[in-house]
């Protein structure tokens, strides 16, 4: 297995997964923007998805064509099991993203707290080559990342924080940003995390 697996995998195995930082009880700016800017026949992947509660929000809202990808193969049996009596509305990817193959091309690729966390430009434009071929002209990107001010590590991993400069610049001339807010997260310990949220369209 490879370090990154162990890494992630260990936390789903050995943590009540209520108790992660990234927790959230409710994906509310990720659902109200993809309701708001899709329908419910696009493609949506969302990328290292963990045990969020992103996909079952969307099938809740009738999206049949959701796609959940992740390296944790604990986190990826959670979701299954939680999502039993939805399986015929998901497809899920047990790998990792850089590695990511498929045929589908999407309406909205989703990424919170995932992208933060590649801090080597090889790796960043790794994870863009995989962004662009497999999102649709026209499609969105999703981004949620640590702000300037949030956190330099996260699971004792270093992270790169982004503000809309940054992500602009890294992304280049294929993307126009078309929405960007911020969030303070509460972690169950009580502490906070400022988030910044882009909405960006490949063009
Ligand atoms: C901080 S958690 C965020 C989980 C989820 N997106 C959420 O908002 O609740 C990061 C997630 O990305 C997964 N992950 C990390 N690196 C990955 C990679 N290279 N490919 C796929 N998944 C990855 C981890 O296993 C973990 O579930």
């Amino acid at each position: 297995m490879s370090n990154t697996l162990n890494h992630w995998d260990n936390i789903y195995q050995t943590k009540d997964n209520v108790k992660l930082s990234w927790h959230q009880t409710q994906a509310s700016i990720s659902l109200n923007w993809i309701l708001h800017y899709t329908n419910k026949e696009d493609a949506i992947i969302d990328i290292g998805t963990g045990v969020s509660v992103l996909g079952d929000n969307l099938i809740d809202k009738g999206y049949k064509h959701l796609s959940l990808l992740e390296i944790s193969p604990n986190a990826i049996q959670t979701v299954k099991n939680r999502l039993k009596h939805s399986l015929e509305y998901v497809t899920f990817y047990n790998e990792n993203i850089l590695d990511f193959q498929s045929n589908t091309k999407f309406d909205l690729w989703h990424d919170r707290a995932v992208f933060h966390f590649l801090t080597y430009e090889k790796e960043q434009q790794a994870y863009i080559h995989k962004l662009k071929q497999h999102l649709k002209l026209g499609g969105y990107f999703l981004l949620a990342t640590f702000a300037l001010t949030g956190p330099k590590q996260c699971s004792e991993l270093d992270v790169t924080r982004y503000n809309s400069d940054k992500i602009i610049q890294l992304l280049g001339v294929s993307f126009k940003l078309i929405k960007t807010t911020s969030e303070t997260h509460s972690l169950p310990n009580g502490n906070t995390q400022d988030f910044n949220y882009f909405l960006l369209q490949k063009c």
